[in-house]
């Protein structure tokens, strides 16, 4: 997986270091991101100590245990706890990744937590992901058809739905964009990672009938040609796909379209 540099923050003050909680033997230290918009005050990494004996096994069954037990207003998004939702990414030992599916046996030493990197924070470890759906959105990820609607389902033979495999899985967790180098400079225009993998599914997508459409939208300068091979989406996706291939498949059904 691929190791992130988070720029350090000048403007970062002291923050907190919280008790150790009483009686525990088999501790652990976590260095946790931390900013409110409401107290008007700089960003800081707080401490915390988790009795590794009544914690489960993965970083979201810590952080749960910290504000559960210690800091109630540590704040950040979870749902299914199965790497489903794609809802608690954030940057793990210098990983983006999910953290209800990274252990903490994968990590040595304290375990540092921060938010997806080069992105806005709402709060704490919550990025604000608002362009990031809007770019998602742009690529119409919905079945685009112009024949009229059949009576009962729109049918694929089993090697076209094969085709799906290793793009249906994203749960648009934002790990890949967000680790992405053409994504921080240029992510105002640039598609990135994640918009791409799924505006590739579609294009394969054997039911659709928009793929010429789709094609004509990417042919950009910017939205599609940032992409520099550069493979970071690829190596640090929790869910295993490779952005990257599907972004060199777009780049070459476009080359084929045109000869
Ligand atoms: S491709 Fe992987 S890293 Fe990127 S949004 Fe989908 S699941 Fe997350
Ligand atoms: S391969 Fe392309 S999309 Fe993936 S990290 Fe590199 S530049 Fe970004
Ligand atoms: S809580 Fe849903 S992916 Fe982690």
């Amino acid at each position: 997986m691929v190791q992130l540099t988070l720029p350090k923050n000048s403007q970062m003050r002291t923050g907190k270091t919280w008790p150790k909680p009483e009686g525990a033997k088999n501790l652990r230290k976590f260095q946790v991101y931390r900013w409110s918009p409401d107290d008007g005050e700089n960003p800081r990494v707080d401490t915390y100590f988790v009795d590794m004996d009544t914690c489960g096994p993965m970083v979201l069954d810590a952080l749960i245990k910290i504000k559960n037990e210690i800091d109630p207003t540590l704040t950040f998004r979870r749902s299914c706890r199965e790497g489903i939702c794609g809802s608690c990414a954030m940057n793990i030992d210098g990983i983006n990744t999910l953290a209800c599916i990274y252990g903490m046996d994968e990590i040595k030493g304290d375990v540092k937590i921060y938010p997806l990197p080069h992105m806005p924070v709402v709060k704490d470890l919550i990025p604000d992901l608002t362009h990031f759906y809007a770019q998602h959105a742009s690529i119409h990820p919905w079945l685009e058809t112009e024949t009229p609607r059949p009576a009962k389902e729109w049918k694929q033979s089993i090697e076209d739905r094969e085709k799906l495999d290793g793009l249906y899985e994203c749960v648009m967790c934002a790990c890949c964009s967000t680790a992405c180098p053409s994504y921080w400079w240029n992510g105002d225009r640039y598609l990135g990672p994640a918009a791409l993998l799924h505006a590739y599914r579609w294009i394969i997508d054997s039911r659709d009938e928009a793929t010429g459409e789709r094609l004509d939208d990417l042919e950009d300068p910017f939205k599609l040609y940032r992409c520099h091979t550069i493979m970071n989406c690829a190596k640090t996706c929790p869910k295993g796909l490779n952005p990257a291939k599907a972004i060199a498949e777009i780049k070459k059904t476009m080359v084929e379209r045109a000869v």
